[in-house]
């Protein structure tokens, strides 16, 4: 993998009228995205995510630090290379923006008509993307004739047409079902798979991230709070925020106020255990336990599986002697991450 988009200490301050300072929109921002990956951005509304965003395309400007796209600094570009840079990075966006007055075909056909193709390259190239998105009958049809998820998919033709290296997507498909959302994940998924696109998805959708993404970053109030595998987030969020966005999602792990509350209503000594692979794979639980001579209850966990790599929490009530328990706790975090509570 190489290096395609890279933020180095990057903040935003949006200038306001008003005499309070305000807050930052971004505030010292470390990034690495390599080309090739779909990288997720999750956080809550205001966190930063669509200023992020927009700095990657030069439509945002940071108050200080970097933003290096293919190892170009998109501060020190011309306007002619600012637009021959906009050429190699798509956009989607919650609310479509499509040209209502113009057909399908006009939609994706305008950016290459700008650009400069031939007309009978757009019409091979859009006809080409009609299928890809699997509106081969939808040519002339307008936007105000489509459903929600259709608009997308010719937003996604559109956003592609040229052939762009990066695709943004902010709240792609917020606007959309959760069945529409599904099949809008799989284009894009497909987008990336097919053509080698690099695609950023922005998201408060924890569901959206962990279906499309394989990294992922949390943002909140302007900053990075955590990164990293998909998969190792769900299973471990580390950050509260992350703990908020990934608990109302899987429900496997338990949040501090439900530990509080149902540590008295167990006896014993009380983990959760990250699961991983190998607490699928082999059966090492089980087999600890014997050894230590510890027995177990499970009071709240689950295994899930993101893109065949199974993650989830278990949160177990220890019964057995101190000793024994302390020697179980240990060869246990060995293999994996346990924390008492
Ligand atoms: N053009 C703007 N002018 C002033 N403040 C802005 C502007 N755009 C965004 N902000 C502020 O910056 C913060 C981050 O916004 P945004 O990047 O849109 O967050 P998100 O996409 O995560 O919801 C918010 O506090 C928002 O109010
Ligand atoms: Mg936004």
């Amino acid at each position: 993998m190489s290096e395609r988009i890279r933020l180095t200490e990057v903040s935003k301050q949006y200038v306001a009228n008003k005499k309070a300072t305000p807050a930052l929109a971004l505030d010292g921002i470390d990034l690495l995205i390599e080309a090739g990956e779909v990288y997720g951005l999750i956080g809550r509304s205001g966190a930063g995510k669509s200023t992020l965003l927009r700095m990657i395309n030069g439509l945002e400007a940071p108050t200080s630090g970097q933003v290096l796209v293919d190892g170009v600094d998109v501060q020190t570009l011309s306007p002619g290379e600012l637009r021959t840079l906009r050429h190699g990075i798509g956009m989607v966006f919650q609310q479509f923006s499509l040209w209502n007055s113009r057909t399908v075909y006009g939609n994706i056909a305008t950016p290459l008509k700008i650009a400069g193709w031939k007309d009978a390259d757009i019409s091979r190239r859009v006809g080409e993307l009609l299928d890809f998105v699997g509106l081969g009958g939808k040519a002339f049809a307008r936007p105000r004739q489509l459903s929600g998820g259709q608009k997308q998919r010719v937003g996604i033709a559109r956003a592609i047409a040229s052939r762009p290296s990066i695709l943004l997507a902010d709240e792609a498909t917020s606007a959309l079902d959760p069945q529409t959302t599904t099949e809008i994940v799989d284009l894009l998924r497909s987008v990336n798979r097919e053509f080698g696109i690099t695609i950023v998805v922005v998201t408060h959708e924890m569901d959206v991230i962990s279906r499309l993404a394989d990294r992922v970053s949390i943002l909140s109030q302007g900053r990075v709070v955590e990164s990293g595998e998909i998969h190792q987030i769900l299973a471990r969020p580390s950050h509260a925020v992350t703990q908020g966005l990934v608990g109302s999602y899987t429900r496997t792990a338990l949040t501090d106020a439900e530990k509080t509350a149902l540590r008295d209503r167990f006896g014993g000594r009380k983990i959760s255990v990250a699961v991983d692979d190998v607490l699928v794979n082999s059966p090492v639980l089980s087999r600890l336990a014997r050894e230590n001579g510890v027995d177990f209850a499970v009071i709240q966990g689950g295994v899930a599986r993101v893109k065949d790599q199974p993650y989830g929490q278990l949160s177990l009530a220890l019964y057995g002697d101190d000793v024994a328990i302390d020697r179980f706790t240990a060869d246990l975090s060995a293999q994996t991450e346990v924390t008492a509570w």
